[in-house]
């Protein structure tokens, strides 16, 4: 079970990749070696999981289209690899061109019982979307008991209500709650406690993550991985701060950083 500089590859190597495709995927997977593959996932008109953040195809696609309207076939026809390489033209590589958007079918199909971090989008918007989750892990032989208690597959929300299905659905689903700035802040210990029983981790943003809120989360025993740690000044932070892993687009760096942290408790160890 991975519980210690935890590197988990946020929409894959979506910082040299275009995001939630199979090049960013392969590329964090086969040559980053992340320890956990990130995506999230909303449903289509017909009722198929597919990778994807936003609720439209607009950004990454260009085009019009709200994702809840269409059928797997439509969002199947959709290029949502050309925009990186218009936007980043340093990074940009010919076979960008033409990704499609992935469903969580095809992406177990590919990877395999590998680690996935899975977040439900906008779960308000798709009715029956936890349900239909569940049933494609299943069905792929995640849910076994010792893959769950290994944490093999993580469920992430910014939806208590989202966790809480998943958790009615499967008892022992290990459920990290993300947290935008200030949310954790505002709960209260009893808060924290009374979800400590399901959830086992927590995701805040690192735009308010201090040593005392890590600290703090530690104690009322939740792990910390915080969204979306890209900038090496910032990974050195807040892993001195105390940190168990991170959301990262730079699986590479992520992995640099923690690795330069032990090699310096190890320089201290031998000087003392
Ligand atoms: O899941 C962690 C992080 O990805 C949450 O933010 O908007 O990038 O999905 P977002
Ligand atoms: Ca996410």
């Amino acid at each position: 079970m991975l519980t210690k500089n935890v590197v988990i590859a946020h929409r894959g190597a979506s910082g040299y990749a275009p995001e939630h495709t199979f090049s960013s995927f392969d590329m964090s997977h086969f040559d980053m070696r992340a320890d956990y593959i990130e995506l999230d996932v909303q449903m289509t008109l017909d009722g198929e999981i597919i990778i994807m953040h936003d609720e439209t195809v607009e950004r990454t696609a260009g085009l019009p289209g709200v994702i809840k309207e269409m059928t797997l076939a439509e969002i199947k026809k959709i290029d949502v690899g050309s925009w990186y390489n218009k936007k980043f033209p340093e990074l940009q590589r010919e076979f960008y061109t033409g990704q499609t958007i992935p469903t969580l079918d095809e992406i177990i199909g590919r990877y395999g019982a590998v680690n996935y971090y899975i977040e439900t989008k906008a779960p308000e918007v798709y009715p029956g979307m936890e349900g239909r989750l569940v049933d494609i892990l299943d069905t792929h032989g995640l849910l076994t008991p010792e893959r769950l208690h290994n944490k093999q597959t993580v469920i992430q929300s910014f939806s208590m209500e989202s966790l809480i299905k998943v958790h009615n659905l499967v008892p022992l689903m290990p459920l990290l709650l993300l947290a935008k700035k200030e949310v954790l802040r505002h709960m209260t210990d009893e808060d924290l406690k009374q979800i400590n029983d399901f959830v086992y981790a927590v995701g805040p943003s690192i735009k308010d993550l201090d040593q005392p809120l890590i600290e703090r989360l530690h104690r009322l025993g939740f792990l910390v991985f915080p969204y979306t740690l890209n900038k090496p000044e910032d990974m050195k932070r807040l892993i001195d701060a105390g940190i168990d892993g991170a959301f990262t687009n730079y699986a590479d760096r992520l992995r640099t950083a923690f690795n330069a942290e032990n090699s310096e408790i190890f320089d201290e160890q031998d000087s003392m």
